[in-house]
Order: C-alpha cells, then sequence, then structure tokens
C-alpha cells in the first residue's frame, strides 16, 4: 500500500517531533502492510513553514536511516501546501513540492470555507499540467454544508483525499457518515492517512481499506489503492465505472444482491 499524506519528517510541524517518534511511524506503517509513503508537512499555513530545501534533506535522511535499521518502507517527498495567494507563483517557479516528483500537488483548503478562488486555482493548475489532490474535503464546513461546491471542483479537474480517520468516525458521526457518501458519490480519489504520529492520529490504512471492502466493494478498495500507486508513479487516476453517478443506486442493488448469495 501507498500512503501518500504522512506528517512523519521529525520536528518540523505537528507530526513526529523527532527521528525516535519518524522511525516508530515507519515501522508501524511497515507492519501494516505499507510499502511507501509520502512526507507531506504542512507549508504555508500560517504556523509551518517548510520549503522544499528542508524537506528534501529530511526525507533523504530519514530514507538512509531506514535503510540502515532494514525497515522496508521508501519514503518520497511532498508538502501538504495551504492555498495561498502566491500558490501559482510557487508552482511555477517549482519553488513548491509536488508528490514524489510527480504532476500531483496535494491542497489543504483552511477548514471553514472554500477559497473563492479555488476553482481559479484548479483550472490554472491544470493548465501548467499540474494536477490537484485537495486535503480531506470532509472536514471542510463549507463543503459538508453543500457538497455541490465540492462536486464542481471535481468536475475542472481537482481529486479528493479522504482521512483514513474520518472513515472510522474518530472525527464524529457526521463526519464519518458524510466522507462515506463522499465515497459513493464519487468525490474521493484517494485515502490516505494524514497520520501525525502512533496515537490517535496514526496510519490505520490497513483498516480503512477493509472497511471500504465491507461496505463499499473490493472495486473501490482496489481503485483507490491504484490511485496512490498511479500518484507516485505519475500515472493516471481512475474514475471507473463504480463512481458513475448517474445511478449509484444500482451499483449497491447488485452488491446487496450478490451478498445475498
Ligand atoms: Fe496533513
Amino acid at each position: 500500500m501507498i500512503d501518500i499524506h504522512t506528517h512523519i519528517l521529525p520536528g518540523i510541524d505537528d507530526g513526529a517531533p523527532d527521528w525516535e517518534a519518524s522511525l516508530a511511524m515507519a515501522r508501524a506503517a511497515v507492519a501494516e502492510g505499507i510499502t511507501g509513503l509520502v512526507a507531506t508537512p504542512h507549508h504555508a499555513n500560517g504556523k509551518y513553514d517548510n520549503p522544499k530545501s528542508i524537506v528534501s534533506e529530511l526525507v533523504w535522511e530519514l530514507q538512509n536511516r531506514l535503510k540502515v535499521e532494514g525497515v522496508p518502507l521508501t519514503v518520497y517527498s511532498g508538502q501538504e501546501i495551504r492555498v495561498h495567494t502566491d500558490l501559482l507563483e510557487g508552482i511555477e517557479t517549482k519553488e513548491l513540492l509536488s508528490l514524489a516528483g510527480s504532476a500531483y500537488v496535494l491542497l489543504e483548503m483552511p477548514s471553514s470555507t472554500i477559497p473563492e478562488r479555488m476553482s481559479e486555482w484548479v483550472y490554472e493548475l491544470n493548465l501548467l499540467g499540474v494536477k490537484a489532490i485537495i486535503a480531506h474535503p470532509e472536514r471542510n464546513a463549507e463543503v459538508l454544508q453543500h457538497p455541490d461546491r465540492f462536486q464542481r471542483l471535481v468536475d475542472e479537474g481537482a481529486y479528493g483525499q479522504v482521512t483514513t480517520h474520518s472513515l472510522l468516525g474518530a472525527f464524529g458521526k457526521k463526519i464519518e457518515s458524510f466522507s462515506w457518501k463522499m465515497c459513493s458519490d464519487g468525490l474521493v480519489h484517494l485515502v490516505s492517512s494524514d497520520a501525525h504520529n502512533l496515537g490517535v492520529r496514526g496510519f490505520r490504512l490497513a483498516e480503512a481499506y477493509e472497511k471500504i471492502n465491507q461496505k463499499l466493494g473490493l472495486e473501490y478498495v482496489q481503485t483507490y489503492r491504484n490511485n496512490a500507486i498511479a500518484v507516485i508513479e505519475n500515472g493516471e487516476i481512475q474514475i471507473p465505472h463504480i463512481f458513475d453517478k448517474t445511478d449509484p443506486r444500482k451499483w449497491n442493488f447488485f452488491r446487496k444482491l450478490f451478498a445475498n448469495r
């Protein structure tokens, strides 16, 4: 499994505080079957700034330490970029990091609103050949109230990344049920941990996929898993027929039909 959103790098944001914690997180990731992850420290969110040079250096050092310790995990560089006025300039000048050097970037909106320029940014990024993955839209208050506004961003070329903890109920019932609805409505393309530590914000990726298998079926699991691989390999994110919103009920009907056999 590949996890495209983690805070594993030590001491630079609210994720792992030191190397010991980073290595412990890496071991926990491997224990649940994660073979590669993208380190995506917060960037430009008003509290943390983690420029490319710092991220690249720490990723390089973490990878070396993992090699020495014999932990079979590949770490890729990235950033969780809070959308900001200089976003396009940062992308154009390559000051901002994409995920694993691909054409995909991980963007974070404020938790309460969808910024007015969000649509314009998604469009402009597309023109630059850059594809926007929006981190945990299920936790954005405006998306919760107006899912159609997030749908519009998806229609304009954005992708949605839901957090494992949202699907598993750690952020409350409302976000949990909304997350599942976003999955079945085709507004989710990737599932990631957004892991910050080994406690309440751990990985739980294998657990989330297992629950997706139970609730939505194996096709969803395969699609989400393959999409995470597609990100680090700079391939295409797939939106298969199971996400055909013209009539999602028919898939539920077939699923129930087969489940009863
Ligand atoms: Fe994050």
